[in-house]
């Protein structure tokens, strides 16, 4: 657990309930939890879902590695603790923005299944859908969009996650994406369906 530095501070209720924002935008809000290895279509996956339902007009957000590497958490590496790090304030920014009523998606590795725990124990059981975007190593590597894992290989790269530094897939994910056989578009229908089949849908 992160230790609390600070004294004399007290939890403020809001006025408006999570229930009543969820009312207002006609569905409830989650967060979709996309985990698996570089370049195993996380972003591309979450970016699809997020557009798909943009276009049926429900409130969704996509929080992106990369990008928020580059702001939120610059001053973060790639060690255990570092990553530990990265995923407890992605978690936490997830949870605001999915009381705020949206579905918030969110694209990181991930690698420590006990990182990716802590965030699901912060929020209510059934908001947080854990999806295992399913590639294997061969696959991410001839991808290898960014030529990460040609550096990792080369040893330019130290702690690449699948090449030295461990990837714990999910035990029980709520969904498991095939990314080695199916295309993007039928992956992120997928997602969509199981937001329609758990209820999702409706405030
Ligand atoms: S996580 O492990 O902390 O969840 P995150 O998803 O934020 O990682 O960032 C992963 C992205 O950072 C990769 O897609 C890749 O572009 C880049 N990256 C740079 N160094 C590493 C590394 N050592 N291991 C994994 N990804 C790395």
């Amino acid at each position: 657990m992160t230790e609390q530095k600070a004294t004399n501070v007290t939890w403020h209720d809001h006025k408006v309930s999570k229930a009543e924002r969820f009312k207002l935008n006609g569905h409830k809000g989650a967060v979709l939890w996309f985990t698996g290895l570089s370049a195993c279509g996380k972003s591309t996956i979450a970016n699809t879902v997020d557009h798909l339902l943009h276009s049926m007009g429900k409130h969704s957000y996509v929080l992106d590695g990369d990008n928020i590497r580059m702001g939120l958490n610059k001053n973060l590496g790639f060690s255990a603790e570092d990553r530990a790090e990265n995923i407890r304030r992605i978690g936490e920014v997830a949870k605001l923005f999915a009381e705020a009523g949206n579905f918030t998606l969110t694209a990181f590795i991930s690698p420590y299944r006990a990182d990716r725990d802590k965030v699901r124990a912060i929020l209510e059981p059934g908001q947080f859908i854990e999806i295992l975007v399913d590639a294997s190593l061969e696959t991410c590597e001839k991808r290898d969009p960014k030529g990460l894992y040609k550096k990792a290989r080369a040893g330019e790269i130290k702690g690449f996650t699948g090449i030295d530094d461990p990837y714990e897939a999910p035990e029980k994910p709520e969904l498991v994406l095939d990314s080695n056989s199916k295309g993007i578009d039928e992956l992120a229908q997928e997602v969509i369906q199981y937001l329609e089949s758990k209820g999702f849908f409706t405030a």
